[in-house]
C-alpha cells in the first residue's frame, strides 16, 4: 500500500476490517514493526479524532511521530506552478513537501477543500502535489473529497455491531450553520458500496452528492422513509454539490431527535464529530443509548493502526 486516499487504494476491504479488528484485541502485538521509522502528520485544517487516534495508532506500532499544524507554524505555502512569489506566499509545495519526503518515512496529510471552485478541490491539487513532491507513502487524513480513515472506522463500527447479516444503512443530511466538505458523506458512501449493507441516503432537494460516490445506493429526499427499519443512521451535514458549496436550506425538520427513531430498527445513530448540539443532531439521542459516537471515535485508533501497519509491510519489508 503505497497511499491511502480512498478506498480503492485497499485490495481486500473485509480482510482490513478484521485485521483491524484484531489489533483492537492485541494494540501493542506489533510494537516492532514501525520501530526506527517516523510519520510526519501534517494539518492544513483543525482536528483532534484524527490527529490524536493516527498518533496513539503510531506509537502502538513503535513509530515516531512529528505534527505539524502547516498553517499557524509553517511558512506560507504557494500550491500553484509557475507564479512569481511575490505575494503573501512564501514557500512552494515543492521544496516544502520535498523537504518533508527527506525526514518521514510515512506521511499523513489533511486538506480540506475551498468549496469555492469545485474543479480545484475535487482534482485533490494540493494531495497529489504533496504524494508526488515527498515521493512518500501518504495517508490522507481528510482530503478535499474524502475521508478514508473515517470511513475504514465506520465500517469496523458497523461490522462490530450489527445484528443482520446485510444491515440497512441510513446516511442522513442534517441542518448546519455553515457549508461543511462533502468528503465525509462521498467517504462513506464510497465505503458502503462495497460493503455488506443496504445503503439509503435521505437529503432534501438539491444536496445530491457526486454520482461518482453513490452508486448502489437508493437516493430519496424523504428522510422518514428512509429511516424506517434503519439499523444504522448516519447523520452528517454537507453542502451542496451543484451549485457548488452552498447552504440551500437549514431546515430543522431534517434535525435527528430520538422522537424520529420510532419507526426504525432500534437505529444506532453515528456521526464523525465534531457535531453541533441540537442543531445537527438533537442532544437527546447524543447522550441517549442509541448514539455510537464515542465507540467510532475509538474506532479511529485501529483503522489507522491497521493502515499505518499495512504501509510499514508494504514499503519497509
Ligand atoms: N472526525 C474527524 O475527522 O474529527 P477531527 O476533524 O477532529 O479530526
Amino acid at each position: 500500500m503505497k497511499k491511502f486516499t480512498s478506498v480503492k487504494d485497499v485490495a481486500d476491504v473485509n480482510a482490513l476490517v478484521t485485521e483491524a479488528l484484531v489489533l483492537k484485541r492485541n494494540p501493542l502485538g506489533y510494537k516492532e514493526t514501525g520501530r526506527n521509522k517516523t510519520l510526519g502528520l501534517i494539518f492544513l485544517n483543525p482536528s483532534l479524532r484524527t490527529r490524536l487516534s493516527t498518533q496513539k495508532a503510531a506509537v502502538n506500532l513503535g513509530m515516531d511521530v512529528m505534527v505539524m499544524n502547516i498553517d499557524k507554524e509553517g511558512w506560507a505555502l504557494e500550491t500553484l506552478d509557475g507564479v512569481i512569489m511575490n505575494g503573501t506566499s512564501v514557500e512552494h509545495i515543492r521544496e516544502a513537501a520535498g523537504v518533508m519526503g527527506q525526514y518521514f518515512d510515512i506521511m499523513g496529510l489533511r486538506s480540506f477543500p475551498n468549496l469555492k471552485n469545485r474543479d480545484e478541490d475535487y482534482r485533490e491539487d494540493i494531495l497529489n502535489k504533496f504524494i508526488h513532491y515527498s515521493d512518500l507513502p501518504v495517508i490522507s487524513l481528510e482530503s478535499g473529497t474524502l475521508h478514508p480513515l473515517q470511513s475504514l472506522a465506520d465500517l469496523i463500527t458497523i461490522e462490530e455491531l450489527k445484528t443482520a447479516k446485510k444491515p440497512k444503512v441510513v446516511l442522513t443530511w442534517a441542518p448546519h450553520v455553515k457549508p461543511l466538505p462533502q468528503a465525509v458523506p462521498n467517504s462513506f458512501a464510497e465505503w458502503m458500496s462495497v460493503a455488506d449493507v443496504e445503503l439509503v441516503i435521505a437529503h432534501p432537494k438539491g444536496y445530491d452528492l457526486d454520482p461518482a460516490y453513490t452508486s448502489g445506493a437508493t437516493i430519496t429526499n424523504n428522510q422518514d422513509e428512509a429511516l424506517q427499519d434503519a439499523d444504522f443512521i448516519y447523520v452528517k451535514n454537507w453542502s451542496s454539490y451543484q451549485p457548488y458549496g452552498q447552504i440551500l436550506t437549514q431546515d430543522p425538520g431534517w434535525m435527528l431527535t430520538e422522537e424520529r427513531l420510532k419507526n426504525t430498527n432500534s437505529g444506532k445513530v453515528m456521526h464523525c464529530l465534531p457535531v453541533r448540539r441540537d442543531l445537527e443532531l438533537g442532544a437527546d439521542i447524543l447522550d441517549g443509548p442509541n448514539s455510537l459516537v464515542l465507540q467510532q471515535a475509538a474506532n479511529r485508533v485501529w483503522a489507522a493502526q491497521v493502515v499505518l501497519k499495512k504501509m510499514l509491510e508494504t514499503n519497509f519489508p
